[in-house]
């Protein structure tokens, strides 16, 4: 599996200046060495079962056994019931440490500033953030059907619309998992700001059709995702027309202070289970760095207190590269000029390679290929 790296600077989502530089900031950060450096832990998992009314399963789980590539380590453990009829038991596999994989850095994208683009409601630059998107979706889509794993660089949140659109041109089938201080899933009449890069989710949901009106600059797309395909992780700034659409669509979220009750770990497992337990499925990362503590990310332009630790963001990124489900992953909110001194935006670009490479399968254990000896 290789890597396309995406630059999408683009700002007019929200009405702050610097956003744009986010792609050049992240990238002088070290992405690309860090990404061609990296040894990628491996991945693990395993299911638990139940076979009733089987008499073939050992002979079943001696095949599966052997179908293995010896890149896959499968242990298998199960017993039989008191009745003899059912059989309990427990597949645990592990592929092994990946070596380095090509990373194409693709550059940035141009995007074409309009000069009549009329308010929509009170929503600014909407055919510049559509058309903006449009050209994302459509390289997004050639990466992805090119065979890359594709990390898009923000720029504003409102590019996530067209990087999930793109996504799903691909695979249908993604699921969404959208970290996040804030849920930008807005309408335009719910809309406290206007800005877009606090309603991309709601040009996506199937589910918010009808409460969406026709806003110029997107009539290409139309919304395609399901609300029980979407996780929210971090929140602890929702508006109040937000939490409506929360609570009446039955989104999974977890907020600040779900993690604070349940811990990361199991609002992980949570996740993973509540969007891929039915079936494997390719994963759409949507990564906000201000889901971050502000202490951590400074640099962005709607900081929100109380948000994720190093630790916490670090291990949302780690689970998802253990599904070995990762398609798409975009890293958004990244403002280089609205730190207060050189130092506050270093550790925001540093955290934001960080999490890139730990969703690609940096550890935090450690990692080598293959098993040699001990030298
Ligand atoms: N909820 C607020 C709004 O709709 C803030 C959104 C912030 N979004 C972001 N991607 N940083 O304007
Ligand atoms: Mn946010
Ligand atoms: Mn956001
Ligand atoms: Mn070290």
């Amino acid at each position: 599996h290789s890597v396309a790296i995406l630059g999408a600077p683009f700002s007019k989502g929200q009405k702050r200046r610097g956003v744009e530089h986010g792609p050049k900031a992240i990238r002088d950060a070290g992405l690309v060495e860090r990404l061609s450096n990296l040894e990628r832990g491996g991945r693990e998992g395993g299911v638990r079962f139940t076979v009733c009314r089987k008499d073939n399963v050992s002979e079943e789980l001696t095949q599966a056994t052997e179908s293995c590539k010896s890149d896959v380590d499968l242990n298998v453990a199960f017993h039989r019931s008191d009745t003899g009829r059912c059989y309990f038991g427990s597949f645990l596999w592990r592929v092994r440490n990946e070596p380095d994989y090509p990373v194409h850095d693709f550059g940035d994208l141009t995007f074409k500033h309009l000069e009549k683009d009329e308010h929509f409601m009170h929503v600014p630059f909407p055919r510049t953030v559509g058309r903006a998107n449009k050209l994302l979706s459509g390289a997004v889509s050639g990466a992805v059907g090119a065979g890359h794993t594709c990390i898009m660089l923000g720029g504003d949140h409102s590019l996530a619309i067209g990087s999930v659109e793109g996504h799903a041109q691909q695979c249908p089938d993604l699921c969404l998992i959208w970290v996040d201080a804030h849920a930008d899933i807005n309408t335009p009449l719910t809309s406290p700001s206007g800005n877009l890069h606090g309603q991309s989710v709601a040009f996506l949901l199937k589910d918010l059709q009808n409460k969406m009106p026709e806003v110029p600059g997107f009539s290409w797309m139309k919304p395609f995702l399901s609300a029980r395909d979407l996780v929210y992780i971090g929140l602890r700034d929702v508006d109040p027309g937000e939490h409506i659409i929360l609570k009446t669509l039955g989104i999974q979220y977890f907020s600040m202070r779900d993690i604070d009750r349940m811990g990361i770990q199991r609002v992980m497992e949570v996740t993973l289970d509540h969007l891929l337990a039915r079936k494997q499925r390719p994963i759409h990362l949507s990564f906000d760095i201000d889901a971050f503590d502000p202490s951590l990310a400074p640099a962005t332009g709607t900081p929100v207190n109380g948000g994720l630790t190093y630790r916490e963001g670090i291990y949302v990124t780690e689970e998802i590269h253990n599904t070995g489900l990762l398609s798409v992953m975009d890293v958004v909110e990244v403002n280089p000029t609205l730190g207060a001194t050189p130092e506050a935006v270093e550790a925001t670009t540093s955290l934001a390679v960080d999490v890139i490479a730990s969703a690609l399968g940096q550890t935090r254990e450690g990692a080598h290929v293959a098993f040699p000896k001990i030298p």
